[in-house]
């Protein structure tokens, strides 16, 4: 089989830069060209302020940045220079259409093949980065096959990737797995191999792992449904946890003790976000339906009904211990991005709630260490509405600090786990002589001790724990 030499990674987003990024990290005779069409996007990656905050990133793309790593727009120049070709474009939920509101929307993916197949004077090897639904390489091979010049070959590969955003640059560095699906012929094979060979600079030979394209391809799509159950089924149980005097992380504790449960995934929280739980969980959905699977179809489908009730709930709960009402009440809400140490913001739980506070006609003040303020005032106007952010802005500040943010508020609500937040490291005495009293916490992601916060003098309210014996009492 061919040794690679040159890389092309169409698409410089949350999982091209990074994961592009780290093999020309870890393999400097390989030069890596990663491109995207977005040209402020690509300008970014070649500058001091990258596009995406990741612990440990900038260091990743300085050490390789111009020695074998290169950030482009020239996409026909990096496609036919390469061997092997990463497609690391966004597969969105569809919003218009057929499967609307469920399906991957594939123009994105359809468009890269397309112009790989219009370009590439040479045999290629094609491998799907993105997260696609089942028997998306079928389709890709189509399309290269009708479009490419006469006698080239192109070999279609699947490999998904398994990254966590927070936390992208470790799990690239030391991957549980690397997947990489192939079809059953000699020629598929021998591609696979090409690509086992760049993972093996620095992955373990042994978690570098072979399949067929569709169980590959399928795996992905597993995956991340069996992640987001998890997290949807300690959700389910927090809820029983508050009505009764468990506490949802004793509960957790005690069942990840057991070996065949595992201790991992199971934190109670506002409900899961980011741009991969709730759209693969509906391509998923989808794909059961197009089956004519229905039961499998709603099976998948109550994981992010769960997860929308646990957002309702959380939030009703606030409105509830406010004496039912927190028109013109000042709510801080700390943290905005989907999770810890990201700016990323796609479907985070903290958009949901903060439409809901509003709705109930809250002041809303918001603090995250990393989200940009145009990004905040981004998610949360309402498409299409001219100058939305000017009404916006009549109920919803940015505040530059935890401080500022609760200053004058009735409720902080921790909507994000930053360690920024933790008691261990903002003052909370000084945020409660700044609160009207009573002075509430809402503790949506269970990093308070609520036993310290308590003798401050706050009432603190957390996912999945009562107050109950205190009503007893
Ligand atoms: P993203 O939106 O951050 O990046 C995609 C990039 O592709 C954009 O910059 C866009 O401009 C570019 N692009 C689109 N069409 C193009 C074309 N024809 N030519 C050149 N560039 C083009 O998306 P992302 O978060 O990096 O996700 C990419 C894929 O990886 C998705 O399928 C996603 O499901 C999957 N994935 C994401 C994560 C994650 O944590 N974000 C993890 C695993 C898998
Ligand atoms: C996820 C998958 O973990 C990753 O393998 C895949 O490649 C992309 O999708 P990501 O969305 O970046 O990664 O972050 P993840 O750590 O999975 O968290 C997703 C959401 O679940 C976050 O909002 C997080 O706060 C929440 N979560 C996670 C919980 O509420 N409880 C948990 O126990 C774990």
């Amino acid at each position: 089989h061919k040794a690679i030499k040159k890389i092309c990674c169409i698409g410089a987003g949350y999982v091209g830069g990074p994961t592009c990024a780290t093999i020309a990290l870890k393999c400097p005779h390989i030069d890596v060209t990663i491109v995207d069409l977005n040209q402020a996007r690509i300008d970014a990656w070649n500058s001091d302020n990258l596009p995406i905050y990741e612990p440990g990133l900038d260091e990743v793309v300085k050490t390789a940045r111009n020695r074998n790593l290169f950030f482009s727009t020239d996409v026909d120049k990096a496609i036919i220079e390469a061997d092997l070709i990463f497609v690391s474009v966004n597969t969105p939920t569809k919003k218009s259409g057929v499967g609307k509101g469920y399906a991957a929307d594939l123009g994105y993916v359809e468009s890269a093949t397309r112009h790989i197949a219009k370009v590439a004077t040479s045999d290629k090897i094609v491998v799907e980065k993105s997260t696609v639904p089942c028997r998306t390489a079928a389709s890709m091979r189509k399309i290269l096959e009708a479009n490419g010049k006469a006698g080239l070959r192109f070999d279609i590969l699947s490999n998904p990737e398994f990254l966590a955003e927070g936390t992208a640059v470790k799990d690239l560095d030391a991957p549980d797995r690397v997947l990489i699906g192939s079809l059953d012929t000699a020629s598929g094979f021998a591609a696979a191999s090409s690509l086992v060979d760049v993972y093996a600079n620095w992955v373990p030979r042994e978690r570098v792992i072979t399949m067929n394209v569709w169980s590959s391809e399928l795996s992905k799509l597993a995956a991340n449904a069996l992640l987001a159950q998890r997290i949807s089924s300690i959700n389910a149980l927090s809820a029983i946890c508050e009505a009764t005097g468990a506490d949802v992380d004793e509960v957790a504790y005690a069942v990840g003790l057991d070996s065949r449960i595992g201790p991992k995934f199971l934190k109670a929280s506002v409900g899961f976000g980011g741009s991969c739980f709730q759209k693969d969980i509906l391509n998923l959905v989808y794909l059961s339906e197009s089956l004519h699977l229905p039961d499998v179809a709603e099976y998948w489908r109550q994981v992010v009904a769960m997860n929308e009730s646990q957002k309702r709930r959380f939030t009703e709960h606030i409105i509830s211990s406010l004496f039912n009402t927190i028109t013109n009440k000042r709510i801080a809400v700390l943290g905005f991005a989907f999770k810890k140490d990201t700016g990323d913001t796609r479907e985070s739980s903290a958009i949901t709630i903060i439409k809901y506070l509003r709705a109930e006609q809250a002041k809303v003040a918001i603090y995250d260490p990393k989200v940009e303020e145009s990004q905040i005032w981004f998610d949360l106007a309402e498409p299409g509405i001219v100058d939305d952010v000017t009404a916006l802005k009549k109920q919803v500040s940015i505040s530059s600090s935890a401080y500022e943010a609760a200053a004058g508020a009735d409720a902080v609500v921790i909507c994000t786990e930053w360690d920024e937040f933790k008691d261990t490291n903002l003052d909370y005495e000084k945020i409660y002589a700044s609160m009207n009293k009573p002075a509430f916490i809402f503790d949506g992601r269970l990093i308070l001790n609520q036993n310290k916060l308590e003798k401050i003098g706050f009432k603190v309210e957390c996912i999945g724990r009562s107050r109950l014996e205190e009503t007893f009492e």
